[in-house]
């Protein structure tokens, strides 16, 4: 297998870090392919922590190239704060490259986001990142891309058009600040030198590599709930966390893609507003939130916490097609008598076994839970399927079991060795 995808089927905050980095260990290059610094990716390497928000997750294996794929809204700042915490811890830098024709996410983006969301009636709880204006940018055709950083007079006569413009809005729209564009200017002189040797044509790059058989794989930030077209619009992200955001974010072909892998967390979480059918409001959501450490790695926001619904990863293997699954953080359910799995929704009284399009109807459905029993056992320090209580097991072969989809490894802690292979799929 040579070129693999590994997404988020829930809100984000899976794993899909961790996962990434277990997997980037035989990978030839990592490829991030939509989203920006909104991600938050914890891996842990031998008890050592390290958070990234831009960087593919894969950057740690120092023998794989790492892009920033061209679907990314890049925030070169961002990125080199990223990048000079890494060489603080002593690891290399040098294997980065961002596309050329990624968006330069710029700091009006993010001053708009601020802006927007104070403004909003109806709050989406953004991480402020600028995301979302930076992709209303691209779509407008008014971003503008790392290859005209190159060359610097024209970078700078595109950003005194565009904070202009900006100044406008901000001012008359919002009675926001105008930004100084002589400032900004200055600013990205000053990274010029360390920005422009690592800009390349990625596509060519990626497709290249696959036509050799190497290892490709693509990290998806964000996740399927979170998708602008497939997600709980409006309380999405802009971009398409999903396996189609692949050929659209890094120019890679649907057909080439050979594993779709579907990081699914054992229990739900949810950050940002919008609804949240299994959201669990009571003591079991907090004990969920305190045993599974829910805050977020970007905001530091206390995660909403609920059960498992596996109408929502039926809904993300469907437009994603997974191939495989890996169910992450198994173990924080240890100790719990019984637990319960999301079936299917009721609506208004009736039973629907589909996530609605309208948010309303997805606020007034009501779980329907199948309940199984738990295990009182550790299972952190276990390393192999047999190993796992029967209770355990049966928690994974249900999930298979209701999606068809073979869960091919189950993450039982966060280090990089806190893992046990259900199958061979993912050798
Ligand atoms: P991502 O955004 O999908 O990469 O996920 P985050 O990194 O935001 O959140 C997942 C959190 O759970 C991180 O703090 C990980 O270190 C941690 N984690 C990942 N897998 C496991 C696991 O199997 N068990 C436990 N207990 N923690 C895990
Ligand atoms: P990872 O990659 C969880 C959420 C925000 C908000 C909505 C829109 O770590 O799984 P945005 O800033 O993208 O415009 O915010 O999306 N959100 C995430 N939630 N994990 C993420 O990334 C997220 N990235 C964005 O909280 O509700
Ligand atoms: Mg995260």
């Amino acid at each position: 297998m040579s070129a693999k995808v590994v997404v988020g089927t829930q809100w984000g905050d899976e794993g899909k870090g961790k996962i990434v980095d277990v997997l980037a260990d035989k990978a030839d290059m990592v490829v991030r392919f939509q989203g920006g610094d909104n991600a938050g990716h914890t891996v842990v390497v031998n008890g050592k922590k390290h958070v990234l928000h831009l960087l593919p997750s894969g950057v740690l294996r120092e023998d794989a190239a790492c892009i920033i794929g061209p679907g990314v809204v890049c925030n070169p700042f961002v990125l080199l704060k990223e990048m000079e915490t890494l060489e603080k811890s002593g690891l290399s830098t040098s294997h980065i490259r961002i596309s050329d024709r990624a968006q330069i996410l710029m700091p009006y983006h993010c001053y708009q986001d601020e802006l927007e969301e104070a403004a909003a009636s109806n709050k989406i709880g953004t991480t402020k990142r600028g995301i979302g204006p930076c992709y209303q940018d691209k779509y407008a055709r008014k971003g503008i891309r790392y290859h005209e950083f190159i060359d610097f007079d024209t970078f700078e006569k595109r950003l005194r058009e565009n904070v202009a413009m900006k100044n406008k809005l901000f001012t008359a729209v919002y009675g926001g600040k105008p930004m100084d564009a002589d400032e900004m200017v200055e600013q990205f002189r000053q990274i010029y030198d360390r920005i422009v040797p690592m800009i390349v044509e990625s596509t060519h790059l990626v497709n290249e590599a696959i036509d050799e058989g190497k290892e490709v794989l693509f990290e998806g930030a964000q996740a399927a709930m979170l998708d602008i077209n497939y997600g709980t619009y409006p309380y999405v992200t802009s971009s398409s966390p999903t396996s189609a955001g692949v050929t659209v974010g890094a120019g890679v072909a649907p057909s080439r893609l050979d594993q779709v892998i579907g990081v699914v967390k054992a229990y739900s979480t949810r950050v940002g507003e919008g609804p949240f059918v299994t959201e669990l409001e009571d003591e079991t959501g907090e004990w969920l939130r305190k045993n599974g450490f829910e805050y977020g790695a970007t905001t530091g926001r206390p995660r909403r916490c609920g059960w498992l619904d596996l109408v929502v990863v039926r809904h993300a293997n469907m437009i994603n097609g997974l191939t495989d699954i890996v169910l992450t953080k198994l173990d924080v359910l240890d100790g719990l008598d019984e637990i319960q799995v999301c079936t299917g929704y009721e609506i208004d009284g009736r039973l629907q076994n589909y996530v609605p399009s309208d948010q309303a109807d997805v606020a007034r459905a009501k779980p329907v839970y199948t309940t199984l029993p738990g295990w009182k056992e550790d299972i952190t320090k276990m390393r192999t399927w047999d190993e796992l209580p029967e209770n355990a097991k049966k928690y994974v072969e249900f999930i298979e079991e209701f999606t068809g989809v073979p869960v091919s490894m189950v993450s039982v802690g966060p280090d990089r060795e806190n893992n046990i292979a259900h199958n061979d799929r993912l050798d």
